[in-house]
């Protein structure tokens, strides 16, 4: 018998989902954030969004999750339009962490990792020892356990970060979106999600994150996208893309690209701002 992981992935199989946005044109209300903007998400990769605040990366993810309706273009998941999709349909092929979620007042950290098994819920299906043991799995797979009584908003940011973080993988979608999942983490909780989300990404699954930690962003990913006022300044694995050049460009940030001692990748050391003086 093959066993289910979390991720709903059985071992061996590989990830179906495709991701991509086709000239997509997206905003708020009469303002364009994004316009006409090609992505495509690589299968089995994990890929970083970066970029400065306001430039649109939630923005982007938020559409690419069908949270967000294009005005133009569309966002094609496993070959399909997903604005044509059920929204039931949507929420079993792809897990969203946004950016800053909020719990119903009292809800207990079970209950709302359990809220993550509802996509696979119906009249005809009801709550099974299987969804209780994905939520416990979940739960242990983000060191939260020993939380799941506690009512959400009593909780750490940090600790609040790792349930929203273990509700999207009782989801059980092999393509998980992750804004931010490393806000609010001290350095060794974030490096352990992260690594969280590498063994995800061996078992499998297709992750789109952003991250601000550049560092973190050229040493979790195979592909980064690089983002600037709504437009994609350039996507590729981080050796190829991650230069001083594009670090101004993008950020306006003075920094020197060094190896990573530890591992192959770039190393970001920043300088500063173009306009300080440096000694
Ligand atoms: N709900 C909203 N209504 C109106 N404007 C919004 C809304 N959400 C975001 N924006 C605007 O859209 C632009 C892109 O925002 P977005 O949240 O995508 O940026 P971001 O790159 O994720 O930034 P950050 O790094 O700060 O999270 C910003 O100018 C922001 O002010
Ligand atoms: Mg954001």
């Amino acid at each position: 018998m093959v066993t289910q992981s979390v991720t709903g992935i059985e071992s061996g199989a590989v990830a179906p989902s495709r991701l991509a946005a086709r000239g997509v044109t997206v905003g708020y209300g009469t303002r364009t954030v994004i316009d006409e903007l090609d992505a495509a998400i690589p299968p089995g990769v994990i890929t970083t969004i970066i970029g400065p605040n306001g430039c649109g990366k939630s923005t982007l993810l938020r559409t690419l999750s069908r949270l967000l309706k294009p005005t133009k273009g569309a966002v094609v998941l496993d070959g399909e339009d997903i604005g044509r999709l059920r929204t039931r349909d949507v929420a079993k092929k792809l897990g969203l962490l946004p950016q800053a979620p909020v719990a119903p007042e009292g809800l207990t950290v079970g209950d709302l990792v359990a809220r993550g098994r509802h996509p696979h819920q119906s009249w005809l299906r009801q709550w099974s020892s299987d969804d209780a043991a994905v939520v416990e799995r979940a739960l242990a797979m983000t060191g939260v356990s020993d939380l799941a009584d506690r009512p959400v908003d009593t909780l750490s940011g940090g600790q609040r970060q790792r349930v929203w973080i273990s509700m999207t993988l009782a989801q059980g979608t092999d393509l998980l979106l992750l804004d931010e999942p490393t806000t609010y983490l001290d350095l060794a909780h974030a490096i352990d999600v992260l690594d969280l989300v590498n063994d995800l990404h061996e078992s499998g699954c297709t992750v789109v994150m952003v991250l601000h930690d550049l560092n973190l962003a050229t040493r979790y990913s195979d592909n980064l996208i690089v983002m600037r006022d709504g437009s994609i300044l350039a996507q590729g694995h981080p050796r190829d893309v991650v230069t001083a050049d594009l670090l101004h460009e993008a950020f306006g940030l003075r920094a020197k690209v060094i190896d990573d001692p530890v591992g192959d990748r770039p190393l970001i050391v920043p300088i500063g701002r173009t306009h300080v003086q440096l000694p």
